[in-house]
């Protein structure tokens, strides 16, 4: 048995949830109006630390609720930290782009999206939420880059050199990368492996992620394909 295993599951869209012996961690936690997310918000085991990309909703997702219930740490800008921690009441390490920071469970770099990160009020109005922004999260030997939602960037160039394990990267067009731009976005980080995310949501974000990884293979890339609710051992 490997001591040093993270589990690795995919909620649709760009949720995840590593898990090791000692912690849990969800990123971007859009659960409950989650379309093809099969998990109940219930079903959803004490989480330790929950990172978010930026201030959208369909990431957000139920950040609040989750923390709220397990007292957990949301990490996220300093804009969307002091928001969420204001008007919540929930617990917050606040982090900015390119700012690196050791949490008990391992070390996590934020890194630079090219997106918004405004908040949508309840009645309709948008509150400034600073830069929206990916993570590097280094977690029992593994490290996995979550893009965030973003178009494709040269600075994700700078990430060849951090030696990533696995990149979650956003493939569904219109609001963030398509496949043409997230196979650049692929050779650019080169990683291990990629899997990729924020796509077949809803009819806007479709893409075909067998021909992605398809394209990935024929550049000896790996791609590994999750269907929500999917787990795997990195
Ligand atoms: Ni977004
Ligand atoms: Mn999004």
């Amino acid at each position: 048995m490997r001591q040093n295993k993270v589990s690795l599951t995919f909620f649709g869209h760009a949720a995840f949830q590593l898990e090791t012996e000692e912690f849990r961690i969800l990123i971007d936690p859009f659960i409950s109006q989650n379309p093809v997310c099969l998990v109940k918000l219930e079903d959803i085991k004490k989480v330790d630390y929950i990172f978010i990309t930026h201030g959208h909703g369909d990431h957000v997702g139920d950040a609040v609720e989750i923390a709220k219930k397990y007292n957990s740490t949301v990490v996220a800008t300093f804009e969307l930290s002091t928001y969420l921690s204001k008007r919540f009441d929930i617990s917050t390490h606040p982090m900015h782009i390119g700012g690196r920071f050791e949490f008990p469970f391992g070390v996590v770099k934020m890194t630079p999206a090219l997106h918004g990160s405004g908040i949508v009020e309840e009645d309709g109005n948008i509150i400034y939420g600073g830069n929206p922004c990916g993570f590097v999260i280094s977690i029992n030997g593994q490290k996995i880059y979550h893009a965030g939602d973003t178009g494709l960037t040269t600075d994700m160039k700078l990430l060849a050199d951090e030696g990533i394990d696995v990149a979650l990267l956003p493939i569904g067009g219109n609001y963030v990368m398509d496949i043409e731009d997230a196979i650049f976005a692929a050779k650019f980080v080169s990683p291990r492996k990629v899997i990729p995310m924020h796509y077949n949501t809803w009819e806007i974000i479709k893409a075909d992620a067998e021909q992605f990884k398809k394209r990935l293979d024929e550049i000896n890339i790996e791609c590994i394909l999750l269907n929500p609710g999917e787990t795997i051992e990195l």
